[in-house]
């Protein structure tokens, strides 16, 4: 049977790879670090942004297992196992809460087991699928087993969808969406380059001569994809600014290139 390891292509930098290297991980080649550096060159800010996005992630999934009683999430774009994951800030709330995790890189699969110490009550999986094939998700076994449709689920975009372009982009967060029940919620990121232009396309340029391509959004195309929700205070937010913590403060509104917000599905 072929190994994950098989796919892993070291020659070429890869986006979960970037990221763990840039959040200061270990999962990740010479290519990874040489683009990294690259995009920080262009943004010295890029860690701070990163950070940010994935503090999001905690705060908008505990705020949905701590606030709203969800105990069922679908993670898109997982990205590399990295303390807490959102199991264990959904499990931190309600130890018996299930999260089925999906990404279409095969490191992130190599290192899936990570995502997998749920809980003796709770339930992980893991999901080896792209985004742009949103059925193979929903009729995976492991959706099927771990979700049940009777119930809320949280379904959680973050820090993908600038991977995610148009025209697709809004039909396939649809799709996800469709069969969620009402009462569930969508807790996305959304890149941008509105609040440092000039740096931020700079980025975009570099990851798309390493194959990368992103869509950049701004407010009103960011605030579309939730049209026909209920949204969550404070809005579509740049991600420092979605329910603060104390270390969000001080943080300089030009270092955040995403804008974040949690929304119900009526
Ligand atoms: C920047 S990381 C974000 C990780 C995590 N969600 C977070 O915010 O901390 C983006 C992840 O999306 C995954 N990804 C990119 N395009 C994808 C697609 N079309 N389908 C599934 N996963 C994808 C990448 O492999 C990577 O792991």
């Amino acid at each position: 049977m072929p190994s994950p390891h098989d796919r892993i292509d070291t020659t070429t930098a890869h986006s979960a790879r970037v990221y763990d290297y840039i959040l200061g991980g270990k999962d990740h080649y010479l290519v990874d670090v040489e683009a990294g550096d690259a995009m920080c060159r262009h943004w010295p800010a890029l860690p701070v942004h990163m950070r940010e996005n994935r503090r999001f992630m905690h705060r908008a999934g505990r705020y949905l297992a701590q606030e709203r009683g969800i105990r069922q999430f679908l993670d898109i774009g997982t990205g590399l196992p990295t303390a807490p994951n959102l199991h264990e800030v959904a499990q931190e709330a309600a130890a018996h809460a299930h999260v089925v995790y999906v990404d279409n890189d095969p490191i992130v699969l190599a290192h899936a087991r990570a995502l997998l110490q749920s809980s003796p009550e709770g339930a992980t999986a893991y999901v080896d699928a792209d985004m742009h094939d949103p059925d193979a998700i929903l009729d995976s076994p492991q959706f099927r087993e771990l979700i049940d449709l009777g119930r809320p689920v949280g379904l959680m975009i973050i820090g993908i969808l600038h991977f995610i372009l148009p025209p697709d982009d809004r039909r396939l967060v649809r799709r996800l969406l469709d069969p969620l029940p009402s009462g569930s919620y969508l807790a996305m990121t959304i890149g941008t380059a509105d609040f440092a232009p000039e740096e931020v396309g700079r980025v975009s340029q570099e990851y798309a001569e390493q194959g990368m391509p992103m869509a950049l959004r701004d407010l009103p195309t960011a605030s579309s994809f939730f049209d026909g929700m209920d949204l969550v205070e404070p809005g579509v937010v740049q991600v420092h600014r979605w329910r603060p913590g104390p270390e969000q403060s001080g943080i300089d509104d030009r270092a955040i290139a995403m804008y974040g917000a949690v929304a119900r599905k009526l």
